[in-house]
C-alpha cells in the first residue's frame, strides 16, 4: 500500500475531462487499498506536493501542463515518481510538429503537412505560400493547433477561401499550426499498456462527417467498435505501426496513438496522446476492457510500472 497523489483538473482546456479522469482514477486507487491525495493542479502545486509528500503521482491530468511535460519535469524537481512517459517524450508527443517530423524522419507513415508560426505569417509572409501549399495537399486541408487536444481548434479547409479562417481558428489555440493532408479513411486508436497493444478501437460517427469534441465525449454520437474489424494481417500491420511510434518517442507506462488507415490499408499516424482519457467512456479504458483487464487493474498496472520505472 502506498501514498499516491491523483493529479487532476489543472488549466487546460481539457479540466473537466482530467477532473473526470482523475475521479475514477482515485475510486480505483482507494478500491485497492492506496491512501489517495488528490491535488487540483494549480499555482500550489509544488508546495502541496512536498505537503503530501506521497509514495507516488499518479498523473491524471490531459492537455497543456500535465501532458507537455511541464508537470513532469516538476516532478523530477520535487522527487516524486509519476505515471506515464517522461519529460522528453512529453514534450515530442504534444507538439505535433515534432511528433510528426520524428515520425517522418522515422519513415513511419504520417499525413503529409507544412507547419507555420504565427510569427511567421505577420513578419514573413508565409501567406504567399498558401497556394504551393494547397497545390501539394489537395483539398480538403486538415488545419491544426501544434499543441491543443480533443480535436479542439481542428477545421478542414474545403477550399482556398476556407484556409484563412480556418488558420485564424487554429492560431487562436497556439501560436503554431499545420496544414496536414486529410485522410479519408477509417479512424483507429491503439492504445498501450507496457509497450504492448491493446485491442484497436474504430471511432465511427453516427451523423456527423467529423469526430468532434462534443461527439467524443457524448455518450451515443460516436459508435466505438472494439476489437475493431480490420482482420489479422491488418490488425498486425496497424499494431506494428503503433508500437513503433510508441518506441520511437519513448513513451513508458501506457499511452494512445491515434491514427487514420488510409484507401491504400496505410495506417497514417495522427498522434500519441501521454495521458489518454481515463474517463467512462474513454477509447484507451475500452482496450483494456476488451483484453479482459478491469478498470482497476489498469490502474494497478500503470502505477507499478511508475514505480518500477522510477529513477528519482
Ligand atoms: N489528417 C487527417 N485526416 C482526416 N481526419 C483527421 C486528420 N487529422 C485529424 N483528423 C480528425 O480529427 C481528430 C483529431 O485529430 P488529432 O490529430 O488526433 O488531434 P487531437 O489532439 O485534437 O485529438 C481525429 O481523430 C480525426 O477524426
Ligand atoms: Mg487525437
Amino acid at each position: 500500500m502506498s501514498t499516491v497523489a491523483v493529479l487532476k483538473g489543472g488549466r487546460s482546456l481539457e479540466r473537466n475531462v482530467s477532473l473526470t479522469s482523475g475521479a475514477r482514477v482515485q475510486d480505483a486507487l482507494e478500491r485497492l487499498g492506496h491512501d489517495v491525495v488528490a491535488i487540483d493542479v494549480g499555482h500550489d502545486l509544488v508546495s502541496a506536493l512536498r505537503a503530501a509528500a506521497p509514495d507516488v503521482a499518479f498523473v491524471a491530468l490531459h492537455g497543456r501542463d500535465g501532458e507537455d511535460g511541464t508537470v513532469q519535469e516538476l516532478l523530477e524537481l520535487v522527487g516524486v515518481p509519476y505515471t506515464g512517459s517522461g519529460v522528453s517524450s512529453c514534450i515530442r508527443c504534444a507538439d505535433k510538429v515534432l511528433s510528426k517530423h520524428a515520425f517522418r524522419d522515422a519513415g513511419l507513415p504520417t499525413p503529409d503537412f507544412f507547419a507555420f508560426s504565427e510569427a511567421a505569417f505577420k513578419q514573413l509572409g508565409a501567406a504567399d505560400a498558401l497556394p504551393a501549399i494547397e497545390d501539394r495537399l489537395d483539398f480538403p486541408i486538415v488545419v491544426k493547433p501544434a499543441r491543443q487536444g480533443s480535436a479542439l481548434g481542428i477545421k478542414f479547409a474545403q477550399s482556398a477561401a476556407d484556409v484563412p479562417g480556418a488558420l485564424v481558428a487554429a492560431f487562436s489555440y497556439d501560436g503554431k499550426v499545420l496544414l496536414e493532408r486529410h485522410v479519408r479513411g477509417r479512424e483507429l486508436a491503439v492504445s498501450v499498456l507496457d509497450g504492448e497493444p491493446l485491442p484497436i478501437v474504430e471511432a465511427i460517427p453516427r451523423d456527423e462527417d467529423f469526430y468532434d469534441f462534443e461527439a467524443r465525449y457524448e455518450i451515443g454520437r460516436t459508435d466505438f467498435v472494439c476489437p475493431a474489424d480490420l482482420g489479422d494481417d491488418m490488425s498486425t500491420r496497424v499494431h506494428d505501426t503503433a508500437i513503433a511510434a510508441y518506441r520511437l518517442l519513448d513513451c513508458q507506462g501506457f499511452a494512445r496513438v491515434d491514427l487514420m488507415l488510409d484507401a491504400g490499408g496505410v495506417p497514417q499516424l495522427l498522434e500519441i496522446n501521454t495521458v489518454p482519457g481515463l474517463t467512462e467512456t474513454s477509447l484507451l479504458p475500452q482496450a483494456a476492457e476488451a483484453a479482459g483487464i478491469s478498470f482497476d487493474e489498469l490502474v494497478g498496472r500503470v502505477l507499478d510500472l511508475a514505480v518500477a520505472g522510477s529513477s528519482v
